[in-house]
């Protein structure tokens, strides 16, 4: 598929208005996207697992313009209030995408938008936002256009959040999602995301993933910065084939549920994510102290338990614990009495694969 084929045909009834509500959650990368081309095309591809109470819920109201215009005309509430610090990001995503829903500016919108983790968690909204906001835009599409097959919607919603924020094209459906074209993945794109094609042993199925809030506040450096230091980074080109490496290697472990040889590639992932940025120029530091005491006693505590439990990072300090369930009292244990020392506040999550967006 390319581009054009998100172009809707012409379209003559436009209803006077309407609403429509979408759950999206957000996601956690085994293979990290960090790297990317104009139009927000990946560097190399990446695969997540879907999550599934971590979530942002979205509502669309919209009324058609008294007078057409051309200009992109929307109001933005986040639990509740009205957010202005949000609007040039929504105002740069509607108009990359106005190509592909034409319709929008012949409506006002009013997008109420809220988060299930607390305010200021210091977790990545923007994949479950930009997820749901798009969702919410194809229900509008569903309903202007008549019927379109729920592949194309998903596929369409994937491809519109994607120019929001690159790693929301991974949150619509459940699962394990690949985004980004690789040669050992037939129908990989780097325009979409799509459930990862190949057999996935019960283990991951239900595998747990508890994220340890270690540091509240703001990014010192923003993933869209980050992304850009990959430009001229002198890594950048080892990086990205280790990315299609590991996908490709990845296989056979997702198949067989090999916990080892998976733990060593997600582990080797989230450490080079932060490597590129350790060698970015200029460099820069998201870990804090305490990231750091969590990975090693994640560490001692595989090393002495056996227990195949591992950790990944995102752009950010928090760290996320993935583990299968079936040792999830002894991980809660664990947590409660080595971790939570090294939460701010004490706080963290827990969440677990999820099965996808859902329509309110
Ligand atoms: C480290 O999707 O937040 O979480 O496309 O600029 O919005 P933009 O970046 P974003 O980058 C996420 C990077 C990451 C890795 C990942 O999720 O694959």
């Amino acid at each position: 598929m390319t581009e054009k084929d998100f172009v809707p045909n012409s379209y003559k009834v436009l209803p006077e208005e309407g609403r429509v509500t979408w759950k999206a959650p957000s996601n956690i990368a085994l293979v990290k996207y960090w790297g990317k081309k104009p139009d927000q095309i990946p560097a190399n591809p990446s695969i997540s697992f879907t999550l599934d109470t971590s979530a942002t819920t979205t509502t669309l109201a919209f009324r058609r313009k008294r007078r057409a215009d051309s200009k992109i005309s929307f109001d933005l509430f986040f639990e509740g209030e009205p957010k202005e610090s949000f609007n040039p990001k929504i105002q740069t995503f509607l108009e990359r995408i106005e190509n592909y829903v034409p319709f929008v500016k012949d409506y006002h919108l009013t997008i109420e938008t809220s988060n299930s983790f607390p305010h200021s968690s210091g977790i990545a909204s923007s994949a479950s936002g930009m997820a749901a906001l798009a969702l919410c835009l194809m229900s509008m599409e569903k309903q202007i256009l008549g019927d379109i097959t729920a592949d194309f919607f998903n596929r369409k919603a994937s491809f519109l959040a994607r120019l929001g924020s690159g790693s929301a094209c991974r949150s619509i459906e459940g699962g394990l999602i690949q985004w980004g074209g690789t040669d050992s993945i037939s129908g990989s794109s780097d325009l979409f995301g799509i459930q990862y094609p190949f057999e996935v042993h019960p283990v991951f199925q239900d595998f747990q993933d508890t994220i340890l809030l270690v540091h509240k506040g703001q990014k010192q450096v923003s993933s869209t910065v980050g992304h850009n230091l990959m430009h001229d980074h002198p890594y950048a080109e080892g990086r990205f084939s280790q990315a299609h490496e590991n996908l490709k290697n990845l296989k056979p472990i997702l198949a067989q549920g090999d916990l080892e040889a998976f733990i060593k590639i997600v582990e080797s992932e989230a450490l080079t994510l932060h490597a590129m940025m350790l060698t970015s120029l200029p460099y820069f530091i998201l870990m804090k102290p305490d990231t750091l005491e969590i990975i090693n006693k994640i560490w001692q505590y595989r090393e002495k338990t056996n227990h195949s439990v591992c950790f990944t990072l995102d752009a950010g300090a928090n760290v996320h614990m993935l583990y299968p369930k079936s040792i999830k009292d002894v991980v809660s244990q664990f947590i409660q009495n080595e971790l939570v020392a090294h939460c701010e506040n004490g706080q963290w999550i827990d969440d677990q694969l999820g099965k996808g967006a859902v329509l309110l």
